[in-house]
């Protein structure tokens, strides 16, 4: 079987090519996520046509160490595919229907470069219709779970190699149309009880379409197809963390040159390996600005500032603004005015320590790289603000500074591992994440320093039971949220009039949908029973059982 990418056959410039070969201008940005700083690997290009989980096609690729990125289908014309130069592309579902002539589709040039294409769902339907097959669209709705037989031999050395170990795969699938006729050179694989075309492939020009979703964890199998198909694409495995923090601490000193930057620290995962990879590459260039709101949990000022500036030696503002913060949230109720006045103060301030670091021209935030995949939007439009989230959005160009942001290219469990490359301790890397408002969105009602106090104890307390019971790292997020309310209860002898809490737990992959955590009755009774023993101010202990939606994690 021919397979493609031997180093010869590249054609994609090399990482370490000058500003010249990658068309910057002298003393432009070299952004991470252009063109040239990711060509020191192979890459596999998504083309996104809108699926809800094209994000996985990237997780399960980077899981094989094979360095892809997402591009909406409106973004990926000739032009884009010459530049990028894939060794392979990957056509996403989506929830359209190529028999409506308003679909979208991918370039033909997809089709003539001469490399593998892989096409998912609706990339399956539009790689046989662009290819001269038909599609029929409406009866033949297949959701869930359903089973795929091979309908033909194959090769050793194949697509299909190590699947149909059983007889037939266990798949995922979605979808309202189907595969009718297949293009020249086609022929079908495998089958399911909705879609006689369920795999489809012309595999001399390594064309491969299924009907089901391989990157979804209900398709048990689909790691194995994902992997057989960059295998045959010639990828060789090469995207490693070790090599990322490489290459990232060369460019991160490209870019900064003998420039200085700053960094606002959250005390979060992903500011904080930023922070730690900034460092190794330009040391004391880096400046990090700690900002504390008087807004943390118990002891993490001393944890944040005592592994950065004694562990790690990196110059840190430690700026203690609580008394600022908290006079400005006197008497504030409202979830929305917190996070505005939150967010307002947050710039203020951190530009006040800013201007300590004289003349610094960067600044480096951990941006994440599903803040920066474009989505594409079925139906358009905005979607609804259901929170306004706290960052730091607005400070660059208010302060005329350029960004840093090393990890724009990693997913959230990316980060960790480049953290544990990194060195930084075990206990900080798997930290669940702590929202920038801190805990003014989970102490509902007016905001008190007496208040605090009793939420910060009784969250400290439910965290240690989860570490105790080993249930930690099973629990996406963990935390205390304090009731505006008061109620009866008895103690010893007497009577108390305490604050109520409610506990919240819940599991999700990236905190956009949640469930609540299924503790146990003995967990929580002894859990309940510690908080209402150990902290004064609180005689009644709730659990927060509402999934995301229609709840959201944080309270407020
Ligand atoms: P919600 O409450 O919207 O939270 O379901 C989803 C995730 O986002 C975190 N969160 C924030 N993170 N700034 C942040 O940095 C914020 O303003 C903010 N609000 C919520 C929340 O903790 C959860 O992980």
């Amino acid at each position: 079987m021919r397979r493609f990418g031997r180093e010869s056959d590249l054609s994609a410039p090399r990482f370490g090519a000058t500003r010249a070969q990658a068309g910057l201008a002298p003393g432009a940005r070299l952004a991470y996520g252009t063109a040239m700083t990711q060509r020191a690997h192979d890459r596999l290009l998504i083309i996104d046509f809108g699926s809800q989980v094209t994000q996985l096609i990237a997780r399960r690729l980077r899981e094989l160490n094979v360095y892809c990125d997402i591009h909406p289908f409106n973004r990926v014309d000739d032009a884009f595919l010459d530049d990028y130069a894939p060794r392979a592309i990957i056509l996403s579902g989506g929830p359209a229907s190529v028999t409506d002539p308003a679909s979208p589709r991918a370039p033909q040039k997809v089709f003539e470069l001469g490399v593998p294409v892989l096409g998912i769902c609706y990339g399956q339907q539009v790689m046989i219709e662009q290819l001269g097959g038909a599609v029929e669209g409406g009866h033949h709705r297949e959701f869930g779970r359903a089973w795929v037989e091979p309908t033909r031999d194959h090769e050793e050395d194949s697509i299909f190699t190590g699947l149909f170990a059983t007889g037939r795969e266990e798949v995922w699938m979605s979808h309202g149309d189907r595969v009718t006729a297949l293009p020249p050179g086609f022929e079908v694989y495998g089958k399911s009880q909705g879609a006689p075309c369920a795999i489809v492939a012309d595999p001399a020009r390594h064309f491969y379409a299924v009907q089901f979703h391989p990157e979804v964890h209900h398709t048990p199998n689909g790691r194995v197809l994902l992997a057989n198909f960059t295998r045959l694409a010639g990828f060789t495995g090469d995207w490693t963390m070790g090599a990322y923090r490489d290459e990232a601490v060369a460019k991160i000193r490209e870019q900064v040159g003998d420039g200085k930057v700053i960094c606002g620290l959250s005390g979060g995962v992903d500011s904080s390996v930023a922070a730690v990879l900034i460092h190794e590459a330009i040391g004391d260039q880096l400046t990090c600005v700690f900002v504390d709101h008087g807004l943390l949990r118990q002891n993490e000022s001393d944890e944040v500032v005592t592994m950065f500036r004694d562990h790690y030696n990196i110059p840190l503002i430690h700026a203690d603004e609580s008394e600022r913060f908290l006079g400005a949230l006197e008497g504030v109720s409202d979830p929305e005015e917190k996070r505005k006045i939150i967010g307002g103060l947050f710039i203020d301030v951190f530009q006040k320590h800013a201007a300590e670091v004289g003349g610094a021209e960067f600044l480096a935030q951990g941006t994440l790289y599903p803040d920066v995949i474009e989505s594409v939007s079925a139906a358009g439009g905005p979607s609804v603000t259901i929170k306004s989230h706290h960052n730091v959005g607005g400070l660059p160009e208010k302060m005329g500074l350029k960004l840093v942001e090393p990890l724009r290219e990693l997913f959230k469990d990316e980060v960790r591992a480049l953290g544990r490359e990194l060195g930084l301790p075990a206990h900080f890397i798997g930290r669940h994440p702590f929202p920038g408002p801190g805990l003014a969105i989970r102490c509902p009602g007016a905001i008190t320093r007496d208040k605090l106090e009793i939420l910060r104890k009784a969250d400290a307390i439910f965290i240690d039971q989860i570490r105790r019971h080993g249930l930690y790292d099973d629990i996406w997020q963990a935390f205390v949220a304090l009731l505006p309310v008061r109620t009866v209860g008895v103690m010893g002898d007497g009577r108390s009039y305490d604050y109520a809490c409610a506990l919240r737990a819940v599991t999700s992959v990236d905190g956009m949908t949640a469930d609540y955590y299924p503790f146990t009755h003995e967990f929580l009774g002894e859990t309940a029973g510690r908080i209402v023993g150990e902290v004064e101010g609180i005689n009644r202990v709730t659990y927060d059982i509402t999934s995301k939606p229609p709840g959201t994690i944080e309270w407020e």
